[in-house]
């Protein structure tokens, strides 16, 4: 396939999805072994792929209607940016998020903090709209049904990091997983990977159809398919 055409009008089966949630799909970049930062755990990771995967990353977000990422993604990249259309969406327990950053400036229209009912938003900017899911930590389920009932997102596009991803992979909420593998690798025992969370039994691990496969320079783009 031309590199033009790799995910240009990414045909996305929503009518898959339960009528209580969106259709999930996650896109992250990650070493040849399996790491998904470059520096330290809640640095900037621009580095880890190249200028054609931020091409793919855009096309992929073109797609969705909103985008979701932890708290932990939203502190560690204060430049980052979106399609004007997405609703941006950050999970957050602490409360505590770069406020003064292009995520919350851009088009505050856009903007969704997801929390517990319990969090504190301690110098939220003033009329930023809140999604309460659950009482100490966000309840996922509930969480998706209120970002699709409430904001009327049919397509949620996940941005990680680690730590949302494997939350939501661990409760089966999440329809298709995008890669890139970037041809690095970073080593550490602790060092995050596409997802975290608990282990999963052996009778439990997920399986995954590959839909697509590209390979363009030194690096390779995938998309799966949760097969249930
Ligand atoms: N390679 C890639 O494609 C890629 C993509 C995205 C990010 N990253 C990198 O990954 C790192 C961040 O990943 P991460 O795993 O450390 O963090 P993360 O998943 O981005 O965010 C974790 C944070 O989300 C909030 N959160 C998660 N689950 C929650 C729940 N159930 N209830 C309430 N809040 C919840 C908490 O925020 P509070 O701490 O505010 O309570 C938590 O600390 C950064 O270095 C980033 O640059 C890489």
């Amino acid at each position: 396939m031309p590199r033009d055409e790799i995910y240009s009008d990414l045909e996305l089966p929503v009518q898959n999805a339960p009528d209580d949630r969106p259709y999930v799909f996650i896109n992250m970049v990650a070493t040849i072994d399996g790491k998904t930062i470059s520096s330290a755990r809640g640095e900037p990771v621009e580095d880890l792929g190249s200028d054609f995967d931020k091409v793919v990353m855009r096309r992929i977000e073109d797609a969705a209607d909103a985008v979701l990422i932890g708290a932990g993604s939203q502190r560690s990249s204060p430049k980052i940016t979106y399609p004007p259309h997405l609703i941006r969406i950050v999970a957050t327990r602490s409360g505590r998020l770069l406020w003064g950053s292009r995520f919350f400036n851009d088009d505050p229209s856009k903007v969704v903090v997801l929390c517990p009912s319990t969090t504190q938003l301690l110098n939220a900017p003033p009329g930023v709209r809140v999604l309460r899911a659950g009482t100490d930590s966000i309840d996922w389920p509930l969480a998706l049904r209120k970002i699709r009932e409430e904001l009327g997102v049919r397509r949620l596009l996940v941005e990680g990091g680690s730590d949302v991803n494997g939350q939501l992979l661990g409760l089966d909420l999440v329809n298709e997983l995008f890669l890139t593998i970037a041809p690095k690798v970073k080593l550490g025992s602790s060092t995050p990977t596409y997802a975290g969370a608990e282990a999963l039994p052996r009778g439990e691990m997920q399986n995954y159809r590959l839909i697509e496969e590209h390979c363009v320079g030194e690096e390779v783009f995938l998309r799966y398919r949760r097969i249930r």
